[in-house]
């Protein structure tokens, strides 16, 4: 692809960006009387709100114009025809066959994938319908109480945050838990209290090797055989999800207790693979298929409508509008959805896993900027903590705020000013507090920068009426979307993460040299030589 730079649709935004320096959101709210309509959209389930972005309409333009100089239409196609766009590791990216119809026909290599799709997801129901009803006991005849789902990254985070978000779905004689540090302490105050007996562990990991996942599954292994002293007890207290079959059944789980998915997936992209077995454990099969409509909704959405009218296209572009024009180096999401509160979390490695990248497909170093540094916390508690920074700091913070119509929970009141919490933050954001308008408030004059806010910062709002499986899934599948098609114009791989295997390798030999039984020759540099050296003398075995 000719560099980004080059191309007439990013020349075009910059003289943009200098046409709109100085034009505040009050000004274009007050030259667009229908703003607050106009910049909106709505797909499967959710509204958008985006006339608080510093935009107008030769802006929007301009960036459809990018997408379709950068062949986003044809990459999109590329995804779905199976095509192996995650170059560097030579894999298709199928995220979207985990979602499919029966009926739809998605190839990798010439093979239709969707039957074993189809046929995984009717064993994770069979299994999650006996343990759910108490027919699927432990070794000792007790009935299943406790799942502690074990893995790390993707094979942690979806999990997680998806039984946070449907909590209120969830069969409450159930308890989830969530192990995912090698730090052992994550793994013991997961267990302490727990009957093995009771317990049944998922051990999750798409390769089966991460260091992370096998230390904590062999702790596991040795918890539950001090308590039942069996090795046969290993079959009905432990399940593997996995694309490596000969690893699993080299730990000693059963390959018939292994619910498999395909390098096609990739980990930040899984949760809704068998990745998510412990979602439908909690939720039950039903809400879990609701779940996939959701992210199913979204894919016809994104697949199929012009991008004008596409929520994750128009999303995307957006983000690189703030990045890579207004400068933006952050972008904050803010659930005011307290079940949404590992959300942010969750879409820290899905964005930055995948588009936290330097060199553009063909391997030059990019001459822009890409992802920005996601993070976020539930509203209202993050306004008690860092909206200061957001309202009246330096720097510029695109925000996205999402939030529901009804609640979950019995306390409507609360619901109420929870959402009017939202809508003023977005506004007083957008809008800020004019000099004059402190001092018609009677401000001394002395105080009156200090309680002045400038306004003009960007943010959107996502509404969806109520929390459903559907409705997350649908959000999910928005942000996967976003993120390909921010990769698609940085042009970068964004299904790959070779970033993460140095720090791995270091571990590896530094673990060697910590645990060695005499003084070990070290030949790092001499911070991490003194490192090792003081850990090693102040360590207490
Ligand atoms: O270290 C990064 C990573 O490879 C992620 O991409 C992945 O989600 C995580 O590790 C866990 O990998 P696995 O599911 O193979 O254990």
């Amino acid at each position: 692809m000719t560099d980004l730079t080059q191309l007439p649709a990013w020349r075009t935004l910059a003289t943009h960006r200098d046409r709109l320096r100085d034009t505040q959101l009050r000004e274009l709210f007050a030259a667009e009387a229908q703003r607050g309509e106009k910049y909106t959209l709505d797909a499967a389930g959710w509204y958008l709100d985006y006339s608080k972005q510093r935009i107008d309409a030769a802006v929007v333009q301009t960036l459809l114009q990018l997408a379709d100089e950068c062949g986003l239409r044809a990459r999109i196609d590329a995804m779905w025809h199976g095509d192996k766009i995650n170059i560097t590791e030579k894999r298709a990216v199928l995220h979207v066959a985990l979602r499919a119809r029966k009926a739809q026909r998605i190839e990798v290599d010439g093979a239709d994938v969707v039957p074993g799709v189809h046929a995984v997801l009717a064993r994770m129901a069979a299994f999650a319908t006996r343990v759910r009803a108490g027919e699927w006991t432990g070794h000792t005849g007790k009935r299943i109480r406790h799942v502690v789902n074990i893995g790390i990254g993707g094979s942690d985070l979806g999990p997680v945050m998806a039984y946070e978000a449907l909590r209120a779905y969830t069969q409450r004689d159930l308890d989830f838990r969530f192990v995912s540090n090698v730090d052992g302490t994550d793994f013991f105050e997961a267990t302490r209290d727990l009957d093995p007996g009771e317990t049944l562990f998922i051990v999750a990991s798409k390769t089966f090797t991460t260091q992370e996942t096998m230390a904590n599954a062999r702790a596991a292994r040795a918890w539950l055989l001090a308590s039942l002293q069996d090795e046969s007890a290993i079959a009905k207290h432990f399940v593997a999800v996995s694309t490596n079959a000969a690893e699993v059944a080299k730990f000693g789980i059963d390959t018939a207790n292994m619910f498999g998915f395909w390098d096609w997936v990739g980990g930040r992209y899984s949760m809704d693979s068998a990745i998510g077995l412990s979602t439908m454990l909690a939720i039950g099969p039903e809400q879990f298929q609701a779940m996939l409509d959701g992210f199913h909704a979204m894919d016809e959405h994104f697949c199929s409508t012009p991008f004008a009218q596409n929520l994750p296209v128009l999303m995307a572009l957006i983000g690189i509008w703030n990045v890579n024009f207004l400068g933006a180096h952050t972008q904050a999401v803010l659930p005011y959805v307290q079940y949404l509160k590992r959300f942010p979390a969750y879409l820290q490695q899905l964005t930055m896993e995948s588009n936290g990248k330097s060199v553009t497909l063909d391997g030059a170093r990019v001459g822009y900027d890409t992802s920005a540094i996601w993070w976020g916390e539930p509203g209202t508690n993050g306004q008690h903590s860092f909206y200061q920074l957001v309202h009246q700091g330096t720097r510029l913070i695109p925000c996205d705020f999402i939030g529901v119509c009804d609640p979950l929970g019995p306390l409507h009141d609360q619901h109420d000013l929870l959402m009017a919490n939202l809508f003023a933050q977005s506004e007083a954001l957008a809008f800020g507090k004019t000099a004059d308008q402190v001092r018609a408030e009677g401000t001394p004059e002395w105080l009156v920068p200090h309680r002045v806010f400038d306004g003009n910062r960007p943010s959107s709002t996502l509404l969806a009426p109520r929390l459903t499986p559907h409705a997350l899934g649908a959000l999910v599948a928005l942000y996967e979307h976003l993120t390909f098609v921010q990769g698609v114009v940085w042009n970068i791989d964004s299904f790959d993460q070779w970033g993460v295997e140095l720090g791995k390798q270091l571990a590896q030999r530094t673990y060697a040299e910590i645990i060695a039984g005499s003084e070990p020759a070290l030949a790092h540099d001499s911070s991490t030589n003194a490192l090792i050296r003081r850990y090693r003398a102040t360590r207490a075995r």
